[in-house]
């Protein structure tokens, strides 16, 4: 089956799909994107990703490239017309097309935008997950803005990259202060030993991310402590459990970060309980 893509209004073939070579996305990384889950064939949390995608267009004064409706259509009809039971769908909308000038296009252009889709195996997530994955730190090196989620994502390709050469698949970046603020592509989050869930609240130092949004509300429906406070490198080598969170990975444990072993070295029964009941705590668009 050939893959396709819907690109400024067309579904094309993604093998053909291309952009105009002065996209502003292309030259200045001057938009914004959202990967959303697909299950059983439909989108995990879209009323979240699409308040998210609004709220990241506004502050970047984009406008919205088609009406919510319209993109709610677009959406489905790329996960479907690429037979996408389990995977994600990706939507990246930037400033347009104009003559390469780093002031705002005037007249102003219409954003430009692209959705693509593809399958991903559950059942490689969730045997990743059964044994866990190694994390190292780096400095926090990114722009005081990764509250918006722009396609401008070099420090974190590097850092993801060291991550890999050095043998684990997230890096955990670390401020000043030696707190850690996220991951390359997750949310990071510790249990304390005794239990209590610690993660870094969502000022403008960390993406807010919606699988960590669904989490907080599942583990204030399972009873469980949770602390929203930033926490030091040096408590989460001392934690009984650290996980990540991304729509990408749902929760995912966390067993080494750089070269200490967290807990038991094995994903902890908090996380796993909290992968096991995510869906409960989501909504699934028709
Ligand atoms: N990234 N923090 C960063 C820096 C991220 O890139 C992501 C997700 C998250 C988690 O957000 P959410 O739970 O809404 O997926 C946090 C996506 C999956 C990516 O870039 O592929």
């Amino acid at each position: 089956m050939s893959r396709i893509a819907y690109v400024n209004g067309q579904y094309v073939p993604h093998a053909m799909a291309g952009v105009h070579i002065e996209d502003r996305g292309y030259q200045f990384a001057d938009g914004v994107y959202e990967v959303c889950e697909v299950r059983g064939g439909h989108l995990v949390d879209m009323r979240r990703h699409l308040d998210r995608l609004e709220r990241s267009l506004s502050e970047l004064r984009i406008a919205m490239p088609m009406s919510r409706a319209a993109l709610e259509i677009v959406l489905r009809q790329v996960a479907r017309r690429n037979l996408v039971r389990e995977g994600i769908v990706y939507i990246q909308v930037t400033r347009g097309v104009a003559r390469r000038d780093h002031f705002f296009p005037s007249p102003q252009v219409p954003p430009a935008i692209v959705v693509t889709a593809r399958s991903a195996s559950r059942a490689a997530a969730d045997a990743l997950a059964r044994n866990g994955i190694a994390v190292i730190s780096q400095p926090e090196c990114r722009w005081a803005r990764v509250d918006i989620k722009t396609v401008g994502l070099l420090p974190n390709v590097l850092a993801k990259q060291a991550a890999r050469e050095a043998g684990a698949r997230e890096v955990w970046f670390v401020d000043s202060r030696g707190l850690v603020t996220e991951g390359g592509s997750s949310n990071a989050w510790i249990v304390t030993q005794d239990g209590t869930l610690v993660t870094r609240p969502a000022d403008f130092g960390i993406l807010r991310g919606i699988t960590r949004t669904i989490v907080l509300e599942e583990a204030a429906a399972l009873g469980l402590r949770v602390e929203e406070r930033p926490f030091a490198l040096n408590e989460a080598y001392e934690a009984a459990e650290a996980f990540n969170t991304a729509a990408t990975a749902l929760v995912m444990p966390v067993v080494r970060i750089d070269d200490t072993i967290v807990g038991a070295g094995k994903p902890g029964p908090v996380a796993m309980r909290l992968r096991q009941r995510f869906h409960d705590f989501t909504e699934f668009s028709s």
